[in-house]
């Protein structure tokens, strides 16, 4: 990659956490290319929404070979070079698993497709390493033992400083930490998964123990739930947003608005923008980020953005995180009422969260 540096890293405001138990630090709030970058959105916009995350305070930036068939790490590599930021102030993640094409070593977590597939991203993205490379899914048919050599090789040959998962289940990852142990290979620090108001048990209540036990961090996704908890789709489907151009796609989403589950997540976000708006004089997009950035298992929320000005309004969440007190939290709660029981102590008192197992 271009050494000529064209644009110094400001960190402005933009408070940054430990990717789980590394030492690498990440802004709280990143930014991805899931459908946007590459997919709907191409060319000199996809710069604009880079460099406006860029400017304020953003250092992680999320792809994976199967986002647009590779072509969202062909357009974040290109930007990336365009803008002239220094590499090192770059936090590039990228994910393995979907593959960008059919055949039956294309796909999954096999040493083949985890090597092959290390140096294919590299190639789209222009960079001789990527920051952390994600497991995009668990690989059942894969022992999981040539899954963790094949990371730790990826690893050993400077192609990624670190690896990571994403929607494993608390049991995959155990089993990938056990099995790093016992080879004294690197074990991944970070899980990629979905975590929002709407959708909490794994995040929540599954993943205590890996939290606890390994301090796994979490890269989390659709805080917004593609935008649900915007609000933008309280009264029907508006053009050109993400459940229009995807309905494909989404269309056990849209199919659920007719049904009483969906209708009751829509009864909730309407309820909570007249929290958000007369209690925290934010909307409900800013609330639902803070809201997820506030959890302490939380490494970083990765952002999705169409366009630049969702960047800007949804950083704004940053002045709501400490407006979020115990108090106000359980005012959430009431509305949401979703809160995941917590893990059983079966009676023995509770250990704060120094009490580590
Ligand atoms: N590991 C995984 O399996 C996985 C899965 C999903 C995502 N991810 C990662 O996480 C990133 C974020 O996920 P996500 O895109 O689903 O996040 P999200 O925040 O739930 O949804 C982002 C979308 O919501 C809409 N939006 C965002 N801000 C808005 C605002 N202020 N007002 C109105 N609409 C707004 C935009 O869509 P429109 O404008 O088009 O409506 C935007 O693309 C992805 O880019 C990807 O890097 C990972």
């Amino acid at each position: 990659m271009s050494q000529v540096v064209k644009q110094e890293f400001n960190p402005k405001n933009m408070p940054f956490r430990r990717l789980g138990p590394s030492g690498l630090r990440v802004s709280v709030f990143s930014l991805g290319g899931w459908l946007t970058l590459g997919g709907t959105v191409i060319g000199d916009p996809v710069k604009e929404i880079i460099k406006v995350a860029f400017d304020n305070g953003i250092n992680m930036f999320d792809t994976a070979e199967g986002y647009a068939a590779g072509r969202s790490e062909i357009e974040m590599g290109r930007v990336i070079k365009e803008l002239g930021y220094r590499r090192s102030d770059l936090v590039i993640t990228t994910k393995l698993f979907f593959g960008t094409r059919k055949g039956p070593n294309d796909t999954g977590l096999s040493r083949k497709h985890i090597i092959e597939g290390t140096q294919e991203s590299l190639q789209r993205l222009g960079l001789d390493y990527v920051d952390v490379l994600f497991a995009h899914r668990p690989d059942y048919t894969t022992p999981m033992e040539e899954t963790v050599r094949a990371f730790n090789y990826v690893i050993e040959k400077g192609w990624a400083f670190y690896w990571a998962t994403s929607e494993w289940s608390a049991r995959d990852i155990e089993e990938a930490y056990h099995v790093a142990e016992k080879l004294n290979l690197i074990p991944p620090i970070a899980e990629q998964c979905q975590h929002h108001m709407l959708h909490r048990e794994r995040p929540e209540k599954e993943y205590d123990a890996i939290y606890r036990k390994y301090g796994v961090g979490t890269t989390v996704f659709s805080a917004l739930a593609s935008g649900l908890l915007t609000g933008k789709y309280n009264d029907g489907i508006p053009e050109n947003s993400r459940f229009a151009n995807h309905a494909d796609f989404f269309k056990n989403t849209l199919q659920s608005f007719n049904e009483e589950e969906g209708k009751a997540k829509i009864a909730k976000v309407r309820d909570l923008t007249k929290f958000a708006e007369t209690e925290l004089g934010c909307t409900v997009g800013q609330l639902a980020l803070a809201w997820v950035a506030k959890n302490p298992n939380t490494s970083t929320v990765i952002l999705g953005a169409s366009r630049p000005e969702q960047v800007l309004e949804n950083l704004k969440a940053l002045d709501v995180i400490p407006k979020l007190t115990p108090e106000v939290l359980n005012k959430i709660e009431d509305i949401l009422q979703n809160k995941p029981a917590p893990t059983p102590s079966f009676g023995r008192p509770a250990l704060d969260v120094f009490g580590r197992l």
